[in-house]
């Protein structure tokens, strides 16, 4: 028998569901060619007019200046094709360009990375992408339908050091081989389990590791904040996320 299934609150994503935690999800094996075609075939969708989708689109995309090339072509791809796929949940949760590249500063140079809350893993993406000889392993108990089909938009070089856990956050950390130096926290935003997660991982951190917790400047998840606080972490905030070194 599996691990308990468990209750999950989303917020404003509307992540609410109940899934069974433990077992492990890989990525396929296909690759999508990157050309300007597939933008263009990505901007079909079966609810939105092609104008909406190409407004949403052109809306979406100057954001992308901020973060390197390679990376920003992967967030086109996978923006298209949500729009094209009417991927919603994509749209509204997946960590805003800005902040992504705020998180791959922080990055730079980590090697191991654990992030917890993957979603549709447009960010779990980026950061391998953005160096060739980073190891990412993300966990989220609930595997979104579309997942998949964006790693597929990777490079096989990309996908093969990305790992995938189905499992929530704080469990994650009896997954993890290796110490890892750079902690991505962005699950519930719920402050009992976000400190739950930081003691879970506390172990698990290199010398000089950081811990990102996203959304922390975000009034609509307060629970971040109070976790930060409750664990009375010196550190900083920086683009709306929460730095912590340990
Ligand atoms: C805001 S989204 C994550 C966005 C993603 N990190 C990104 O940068 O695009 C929050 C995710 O946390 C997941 N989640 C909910 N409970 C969780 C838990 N206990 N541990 C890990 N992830 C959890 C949800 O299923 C959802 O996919």
């Amino acid at each position: 028998m599996g691990p308990p299934s468990r209750r999950l609150r989303g917020g404003e994503f509307g992540w609410s569901s109940t899934r069974t935690a433990g077992s492990v999800a890989t990525c396929g094996d296909i690759s999508l060619p990157v050309t300007p075609l597939t933008l263009v075939r990505g901007v079909r969708s079966r609810s939105l007019s092609a104008v909406r989708r190409a407004r949403l689109l052109a809306s979406r995309l100057p954001a992308l200046r901020v973060l390197p090339p390679r990376v920003a072509l992967f967030h086109a791809r996978a923006l298209a094709h949500a729009l094209r796929v009417d991927d919603a949940f994509a749209l509204q949760s997946a960590t805003r360009p800005a902040d992504v590249a705020t998180l791959l500063r922080l990055a730079r140079g980590r090697r191991s990375v654990a992030e917890l809350g993957t979603a549709v893993a447009w960010t779990t993406a980026a950061l391998a992408l953005a160096d060739p000889g980073r190891r990412v392993v993300s966990f989220d108990p609930v595997v979104q339908p579309h997942r998949d089909a964006y790693l597929r938009l990777l490079p096989a070089s990309a996908r093969e050091r990305i790992e995938l856990v189905a499992a929530p956050g704080a469990e994650g950390a009896a997954h993890a081989t290796e110490p890892v130096d750079l902690l991505f926290i962005d699950s519930t935003h719920e402050r009992d389990d976000t400190i739950a997660e930081v003691e879970a991982w506390r172990p698990r951190l290199a010398p000089g590791a950081v811990v990102v917790f996203h959304d922390y400047d975000n009034p609509a998840f307060p629970g971040v904040r109070a976790a930060v606080e409750a664990l009375g972490l010196s550190g900083a905030a920086d683009g709306g996320s929460f730095v912590w070194a340990p």
